[in-house]
């Protein structure tokens, strides 16, 4: 794979590693010092707040990928067999509809299961498919050989590094119009001040001929929604559980994974389900990277993850606020989710 003619090297590459595996795959790598002492910073920071929480991207070492993969297989977990089944059915109406595009990017890519239904598609119609997943977590290249074994005429560019730097590279790696997935209703984790943010940010990367395809999870039920997030296997409270352990592992702290528990619930005011950990004793951690301790009261919690649900209108007001408008919402016939396709606002 060749780097465009009329970008220098060092102008983009500086933050990256770039690893050429053959001549249909290659990957960049956030230089490993930087995500290190950032993930060591947040935690600080998270941990010494008055009300405790832990950013939900620290969730995905290798071991919260997995976790994740195992929640996605639960009767409980409905969104991510929702998202497929829609997507199954409608990936082909999708590749018609967007004729021009030879280049589709995810964001938060992990096992690639559903793009690949997409793929699959788009090549019905396409000699040829440029795919660029981005994710944080190195689960990406096992994906992406996968993908590569199953698609002769696809080539891709793998980004492991977190969503920001790997939007700043996309366009130097291919100019084409792109699609633009965030599935798994990733986008459900952002605070609603921080998911315009976020969705400007992929704006200001897009031109008028791209799409953009996000996951959103919708409200319903609230039973149905506190069963997914306290499956009867435990895969979530593992999950919620695995990043204290990988503070542990990673930044050399203390934690006692005994003491916490995983707390799960629907909060109808905000409209979004919480995770949380909740400590059962009073006790202090040590963290050796940088060196410090943190003191807990019994019941106090760390806020791991929010997961907001959608209207209809709140997608269309959080798509307007952003810059965006949307043009197609693919739904399954219970309206639990809906896949929306968003183009740049004129
Ligand atoms: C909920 S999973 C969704 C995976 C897949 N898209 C799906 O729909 O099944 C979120 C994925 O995003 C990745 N991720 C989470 N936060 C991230 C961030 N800030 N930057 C890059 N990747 C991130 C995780 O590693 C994980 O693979």
């Amino acid at each position: 794979m060749n780097l465009p003619e009329n970008i220098s090297p060092d102008r983009f590459l500086k933050n990256f590693d770039r690893s050429i595996i053959n001549d249909r795959f290659e990957i960049f790598k956030s230089l490993k010092k930087e995500t290190r002492s950032r993930f060591s910073e947040d935690v600080r920071k998270g941990l010494s707040s008055k009300k405790k929480f832990l950013l939900p991207k620290y969730f995905y070492d290798d071991k919260g990928s997995e976790l994740f993969e195992k929640i996605c297989t639960t009767d409980e977990y409905y969104p991510t067999r929702t998202e497929k089944r829609i997507l199954l059915e409608r990936s082909d109406e999708i590749s018609l509809k967007n004729k021009k595009i030879r280049t589709i990017t995810e964001l938060g890519s992990g096992s690639s299961e559903k793009s690949e239904l997409l793929i699959n598609s788009f090549l019905k119609d396409r000699n040829f498919l440029h795919y660029i997943p981005i994710d944080v977590s190195p689960v990406l290249m096992d994906s992406s050989e996968s993908l590569l074994k199953k698609f002769n005429n696809l080539n891709v560019s793998g980004i492991i590094s977190f969503y920001e730097n790997g939007i700043k590279l996309i366009s130097h790696i291919d100019s084409s119009p792109k699609l633009i997935l965030f599935l798994g209703s990733s986008i459900g984790n952002f605070t609603r001040k921080d998911s315009v943010e976020f969705l400007k940010m992929v704006r200001q990367s897009m031109n008028p001929d791209e799409r953009f395809m996000v996951g959103f999870d919708l409200e319903k039920d609230t039973e149905v929604l506190n069963r997914a997030y306290n499956d009867s296997k435990g895969y979530t409270a593992a999950f919620n559980l695995n990043i204290l352990e990988r503070i542990n592992r990673e930044l050399g702290g203390d934690f006692d994974l005994k003491k916490f528990s995983h707390k799960a619930f629907y909060n109808s005011g905000k409209m979004r389900m919480e995770m949380h950990l909740i400590s059962g004793e009073d006790m202090k951690v040590w963290i050796d990277e940088p060196g410090y301790e943190i003191s807990f009261k019994k019941g106090e919690t760390i806020h791991t993850e929010n997961s907001c649900k959608f209207t209809f209108e709140s997608i269309a007001d959080l798509a307007d606020k952003s810059g965006l408008a949307v043009s197609d919402h693919y739904t399954d016939t219970e309206n639990y989710f809906t896949l929306t396709s968003l183009t740049v606002k004129k």
